[in-house]
């Protein structure tokens, strides 16, 4: 089911438009004029031209296409709307099948081409980047994407690992079965085997009943695995003969039974390095080596940075319903030389809280609460550097301060868990305070038991 938004003055041409798409099985949502707010289910927008006209962050509105149309048959107009983002432009009366089909276009190619944005920044949906490392990306992406190879994402935290891998299981031919993540470092490691490969009755203390795991879930579709150098050597060892066999034991099971799925796998660590310490398998390492595609930090994208963020400063203040602000030339200069050890999320998360923190219309640079002398072109910048941590309000930050010093002095003496355990959280709230304070694991794992498998 696809939620498509058509917004229409004219009566007669809104019912002949809807009547055509319902018949397709759309689901859709009908306005005269333009919503005030873009319901956030929406997966394709149509929208009469002239209404489009001058309304600010149309493009680019939840990521989704957006297709114009008017009676009026000017090429002019057609591709000037293509080029500030609309993904086509269509002249009414259509022709049997145009509408639907042009639809089924926008949607199916929202991954494949990349789109320019208004301020003509290239968006490959729904990332952006149109600088020379980027469109490397995304060309590398196109090629991959349709074959079955395995892919290893590597990039520092918040690069955009996960969109990634959502683009390629959205270009593959797996697009219509699931795509299953999981984020190896956010369970338990004594949880992990049987999440992944399920269990029978019985296979250890606690399983009651017998449970399949992820990977059959994403039968014929894709699994995910988020910072797979997470991932318990004994784990890697069933993974990786899921992938040479294509079949899989149950945990306690002594049957195996097929399965198909394309893995892509993404790190924020050098799994080559850990294959050198024994702490990852060489042989799952090569197994899943065959593509590898590099997320470059936000300190090498050059003008991407200020894109991002006019893009998500034009998001913000739409989700905020706020008018849109703009920063000032010191501000953008700030982002542009700052070191973002969070990457794109941590930019997204400093514009949001300069939007909502900003009384006037224009955002000065220290509202982004960040620490200027943190620069990208300082060159012993390290992105795992805790002394790279944006500086903010003291009163705030004492807890969080505490937090890092603990970690950073403990670490290396015990495991997630038990660190986890000493701070009184979860372990993964422990794995989710290390990336939004950008201090990633750098301690080696110690084994832990085997279970009864
Ligand atoms: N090129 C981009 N354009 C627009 N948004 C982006 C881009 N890259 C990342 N983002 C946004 O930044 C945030 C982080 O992206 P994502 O979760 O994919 O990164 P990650 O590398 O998986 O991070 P982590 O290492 O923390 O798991 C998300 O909100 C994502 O939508
Ligand atoms: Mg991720």
């Amino acid at each position: 089911m696809t939620n498509v938004l058509l917004i229409v003055p004219d009566p007669e041409m809104r019912e002949s438009m809807r009547n055509q798409l319902q018949a397709n099985s759309y689901v859709i949502e009908c306005h005269s004029s333009f919503p005030l707010q873009t319901p956030a289910s929406m997966q394709i927008i149509l929208c009469h031209a002239e209404l489009a006209e001058g309304v600010n962050g149309l493009f680019g509105v939840n990521d989704c296409p957006v297709i114009l149309f008017s009676k009026d048959a000017d090429i002019k107009k057609a591709v000037a709307a293509v080029r500030e983002g609309a993904a086509d432009y269509l002249v009414y009366p259509f022709l049997p099948d145009e509408l639907v089909a042009a639809v089924e276009r926008a949607l199916g190619s929202r991954y494949l081409h990349p789109h320019p944005v208004a301020g003509e920044a290239m968006v490959f949906y729904p990332m952006l980047g149109r600088c020379e490392l980027m469109l490397e990306l995304f060309a590398r992406i196109q090629k991959v994407a349709p074959t079955e190879s395995t892919v290893l994402i590597e990039g520092e935290s918040g690069t955009g690992k996960e969109l990634v891998a959502r683009a390629l299981h959205a270009s593959s031919s797996r697009q219509q079965a699931p795509l299953i993540s999981l984020n190896c470092a956010a369970i338990p490691e004594t949880l992990i085997e049987s999440e992944l490969f399920g269990h029978e009755r019985g296979a250890f203390t606690g399983a009651t009943s017998m449970r399949s795991g992820l990977i059959e879930s994403a039968d014929n579709g894709t699994l995910f695995l988020d910072e797979i150098g997470e991932l318990p050597v004994e784990a890697q060892a069933r993974l990786l003969r899921v992938l040479q066999e294509g079949e899989i034991r149950r945990v306690g099971s002594t049957r195996t039974h097929k399965v198909n799925i394309r893995l892509i796998a993404a790190t924020h660590r050098n799994l080559k390095a850990l294959t050198k310490t024994g702490h990852f398998r060489d042989d799952l390492y090569y197994r899943l080596n065959v593509v590898s595609l590099q997320l470059p930090p936000l300190r090498d994208r050059g003008g991407d940075i200020a894109d991002l963020a006019n893009y998500f400063l034009g998001k913000i203040c739409k989700t905020l319903n706020r008018p849109l602000l703009t920063l000032s030339p010191a501000t953008t200069a700030a982002i542009s030389n700052y070191n973002w050890p969070g990457n794109v999320r941590e930019l997204e998360n400093a514009i949001e809280r300069a939007v909502i923190l900003c009384d006037g219309n224009v955002i000065e640079a220290d509202a982004l609460a960040i620490d200027h002398s943190v620069v990208a072109n300082a060159g012993t910048a390290n992105a795992h550097d805790s002394s790279a941590e944006p500086v903010e309000d003291e009163s705030h930050n004492s807890l969080e301060d505490y937090f890092v010093k603990f970690v950073m002095e403990h670490q290396d003496q015990c495991t997630e868990t038990e660190l986890a355990h000493q701070l009184g959280i979860s372990r993964k709230s422990l794995w989710e305070r290390r990336q939004r304070l950008s201090i990633p694991r750098t301690k080696t794992r110690r084994k832990t038991p085997r279970r009864n498998s």
